[in-house]
């Protein structure tokens, strides 16, 4: 066996098999460097006359992660991933792929160049563009559907999300599955490739497609569906215009396409927000006042409420594979609980995103109690009972009775002081809060509250508990609502003064979907059910007055048929009675009713939740503006394509931000508008929140 090393490339000779591995960590992404080094292995061993074939594989813990993200600020210089691709497809020995890890975007594109593809069973791959506003730029829109069909391709593209290494092969993307494919078993498949196998290059590849190219309209009907779904409709867009050219009209069109398309989105500002967001989350992940590695690995946890709450948490638990055992008060709660975590699994199995055993596996996972003796052997319970400060501290009370002196306690209360709480306890120094977001087994974000006196080993075992349930974890400081609700308490008193002053909820949640969010705030609160704020608003002795009225007229949303809409089913429409109960209010409260332009009510909507935001920096509460930003895209569901709430407000300028909330004061009389210290400060200076620096 001979070893020739390029940088980041090592060619090794193996019985006539060239072994070509790429090593650049920590994911092998493909910039200039790892690019040109291919280039120049693959052109030795085309000069080799002992090779046969090829076998490329990559190092680190991925095959590739794909193009360089870093680089997409300039054009990619040569060799450029397309003509990688381009060497690999046309070279004049068989290539075959060796996936371990993950191959995802042009790490991916390179491998479906290759002639064939084996895989690690614990492989995934994807082509997760669009997750960065862009669309495949080295010939995935081409390839992909003629492996797996243009229907498995578009879902793939569209969604963004990998497949497993199974799935993969059942579909056509692998050709075989086995451990270690870059070892000695990979080489023999190769080998035996080399002799046997097909050569066929994939571009011309046409079975797959063979249908849908004879039938013009067959791709856009097949793309409704996913494309409705996508989060970035640019990038979606183009990819789907890519990908019906490459399958009606030829490959190099469709290729030809593809590149300006890709060239276009990657200049856009959409693409721009959403790689500003992939490394705002990688920044969220090493907090500035939280040390990381220094966590207890938690190996069984504990649950006290079956709520809807509770009952998500320990499914998202059960889903990573951690036991967990829920504590109820009564029997009753505790089987409405447990009801309907078996019918959420069982809906899963029957949606395909889950196999039978996994369900059955995840359920065995999860015991139920009346009894918080049960808790004794946990290493981290979460409470989330009722969001009331007393019944919150009774059952920490209760808890520091049974659990383990060193268990850690965290409060799962979205609202309240969990330095109050911590108080209350023997212990402070394990206490801190961790906010799930509703659904908790789905939302992707857990606030992890850092609790005045929480120590360090306690902090970091809930959040390095967040990061092993695969879900986001943000480090925030106590405040009432913490990052996300505290915004979200400020859009929604001036959603309710928007009607108020002359808007009616159509008009106030059609400007919040046209800027990308899937519902406004007054469908939101239909959906949520209105009572719950009701009752809050209630017990802190505070009023909304349209809010109130409706309530009051027994309207609380869906559940109820009504709301701030009228709804037949989940169909909602505009109602008269809302619109008469408004205009009643306003007069009542003695405001002259004025038409509303739509630019008002996106900036009334957004820039006082930017100047909540910014005091939430200044008081130290959030660590970095980008870590906002991820608490609203994965929490809240602002469109990714626009950044965040920060990113957004560096986008259209601090100066003007502040200019119009100062304007928005004085129009209104609200004093609460006028810009915060730190936004005046910034857009004196002429500066911006900055993002996601480290
Ligand atoms: N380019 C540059 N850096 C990358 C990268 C990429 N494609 N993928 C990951 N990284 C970096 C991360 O920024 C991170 O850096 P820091 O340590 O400095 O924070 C480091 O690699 C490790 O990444 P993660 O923290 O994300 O590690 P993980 O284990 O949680 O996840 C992963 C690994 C699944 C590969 C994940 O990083 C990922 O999904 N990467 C992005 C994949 C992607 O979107 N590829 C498509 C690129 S676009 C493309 O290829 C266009 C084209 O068609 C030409």
């Amino acid at each position: 066996m001979s070893e020739v090393s390029t940088g980041p490339v090592t060619v090794e000779m193996i019985d006539g098999v060239a072994r070509v591995t790429m090593f650049g960590p920590p994911v092998n992404a493909l910039g200039l460097p790892l690019r040109k080094a291919l280039v120049e292995a693959l052109d030795g061993i085309a000069h080799d006359p002992q090779a046969t074939a090829v076998l490329l594989t990559g190092q680190a813990k991925a095959f590739s992660a794909g193009a360089d993200i870093t680089e997409f600020d300039a054009a990619a210089s040569s060799p450029d991933l397309r003509e990688l691709v381009a060497k690999v497809e046309d070279f004049p020995l068989p290539v075959i792929a060796a996936i371990t890890g993950v191959a995802l975007g042009g790490g991916l594109e390179l491998a479906m160049a290759a002639n064939a593809r084996i895989a690690d069973p614990e492989a995934r791959l994807g082509l997760p563009e669009i997750t960065l506003g862009l669309l495949p730029g080295a010939g995935g829109t081409g390839r992909l559907p003629r492996l797996v069909g243009p229907a498995r391709a578009l879902d793939m593209i569209l969604s963004g999300k990998p497949v497993s290494a199974a799935q993969a092969h059942h579909d056509g993307l692998v050709d075989a599955v086995f451990a270690d494919p870059a070892a000695k078993d990979g080489v023999r498949w190769v080998a035996h490739f080399a002799l046997k196998g097909d050569r066929t290059r994939t571009r011309d590849r046409q079975e797959k497609v063979e249908v849908a190219h004879a039938a013009p309209g067959t791709v856009a009907k097949l793309a409704a569906v996913p494309l409705h779904k996508a989060k970035d409709p640019y990038a979606a867009q183009a990819a789907v215009d890519a990908i019906t050219a490459g399958i009606e009209v030829s490959f190099e069109t469709g290729a030809q396409l593809e590149r300006e398309k890709f060239d276009e989105r990657r200049q856009s500002p959409e693409s721009a927000a959403q790689r500003y967001l992939f490394t705002a989350e990688r920044a969220a992940r090493k907090p500035r006042n939280l040390s990381t590695g220094v966590g207890r690995r938690v190996a069984r946890a504990g649950v006290v409420g079956a709520g809807t709450m509770g009952s998500g948490i320990a499914m998202a638990l059960a889903a990573a594979g951690i036991p967990v055992t829920i504590v109820e008060a009564e029997q009753d709660a505790l089987d409405r609980g447990l009801a309907r975590i078996v019918d959420n699994l069982a809906t899963s199995v029957a949606h395909g995103s889950r196999t039978e055993a996994a369900a059955s596996s995840e359920r065995a996972l999860i015991e139920t109690s009346l009894n918080y003796g049960a808790l004794a052997a946990a290493d981290l319970v979460i409470e989330a009972a009722f969001e009331d400060l007393q019944v919150k501290k009774d059952i920490f009370a209760t808890l520091e009775r049974h659990v383990r002196p060193d268990a850690v306690l965290a409060s799962n209360t979205s609202y309240l002081n969990i330095d109050v709480l911590a108080a209350g306890t023997a212990h402070p120094e394990r206490v801190l809060g961790m906010h799930f977001f509703s659904p908790a087994n789905v939302m992707p974000l857990v606030e992890v509250v850092r609790g005045a006196q929480a120590d360090a080993e306690a902090l970091a075992t809930g959040f390095e508990l967040v990061r092993r349930i695969g879900k986001t974890p943000v480090v925030v400081g106590v405040c009432h609502g913490f990052v996300g609700n505290r915004m979200l308490e400020v859009r929604s008193a001036q959603a309710e003064r928007l009607l108020v002053e002359g808007a009616l909820p159509g008009q106030v949640d059609r400007v919040l979907t046209d800027f990308g969010f899937r519902m406004g705030p007054f469908a939101m609160g239909d959906m949520a059910g209105l009572d719950i704020g009701w009752r809050n608003r209630k017990a802190q002795g505070l009023t909304a007055p349209v809010s109130d009225a409706i309530c009051k007229s027994g309207r609380f949303g869906q559940k109820t048929g009504a709301g701030f809409y009228a709804y037949e089913g989940r169909d909602r429409q505009d109602d008269r009675f809302v619109a008469e109960l408004i205009e009643g209010v306003s007069a009542e409260l003695g405001i002259v009713r004025r038409p509303i332009c739509d630019q008002e009510i996106l900036d009334r909507l957004t820039f006082p939740m930017i100047n909540e935001g910014a005091r939430i920096l200044a008081e130290g509460i959030a660590d970095r503006s980008g870590d906002i930003d991820v608490i609203w895209v994965k929490g809240y569901n602002w469109p990714a394509y626009r950044g965040g709430p920060m990113w957004y407000a560096d986008q259209v300028g601090l100066a003007h931000v502040a200019e119009r909330l100062q304007h928005y004061a004085l129009l209104t009389g609200d004093e609460s508008l006028q810009p915060s210290p730190l936004l005046g400060q910034l857009a004196d200076d002429g500066t911006t929140f900055g993002g996601d620096s480290r």
